[in-house]
């Protein structure tokens, strides 16, 4: 009974967490609308999101000069915010219990989870710019603290 209790109370605040990230992008886009005579084709509102994507991106993740980041880096700038505390039903970090079944899926299984999402967890961790090296390197350090 708490159990179930705590994690609907956690759903909610994903959900709330969403949709204060949805409102921080659509924002400046609408904003950004008002002055130009907006066509509304695909590819126009593709271009116009990107940068404000990318923006936001970057006040989370630190992206030293091109340098691909460390697992480490990669972890606390996306994966921490719902592996630490286990948010949504995600395995915690360090938890050897929780990540013994699934390290035991072996490394590809693991990555090819995170790469293409599973259940709560988004593509890519939710980090969208991420490489294939990176996303790597973070899944090799998540799973490290749980050996
Ligand atoms: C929005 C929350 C969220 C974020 C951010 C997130 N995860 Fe997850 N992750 C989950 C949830 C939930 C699960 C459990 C999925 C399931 O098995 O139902 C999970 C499971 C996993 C698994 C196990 C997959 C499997 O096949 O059992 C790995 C590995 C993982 N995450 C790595 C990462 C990495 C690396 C990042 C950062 C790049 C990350 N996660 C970011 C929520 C998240």
């Amino acid at each position: 009974m708490a159990s179930k209790q705590n994690s609907s109370q956690m759903i909610l605040v994903v959900t709330i967490v969403v949709a204060i990230v949805l409102i921080a992008i659509i924002w400046p886009l609408s904003m950004m609308g008002k002055g130009s005579a907006s066509s509304g084709s695909g590819d126009d509102a593709e271009s116009r999101i990107m940068p404000v994507a990318r923006v936001e991106m970057q006040k989370v993740v630190v992206k030293s000069d091109g340098k691909p980041r460390t697992g480490e880096a990669v972890y606390n700038a996306v994966c921490t915010a719902c592996h630490a505390a286990g948010v949504a039903g995600a395995p915690k970090t360090g938890d050897k219990a929780a990540w013994a079944p699934r390290i035991a899926t072996g490394a590809a299984a693991l990555l090819a989870s995170v790469t293409n999402g599973k259940n709560a967890m988004p593509p890519r961790g939710g980090g969208a710019d991420l490489t294939d090296a990176e996303l790597k390197a973070a899944v090799d350090y998540l799973t490290g603290k749980a050996k």
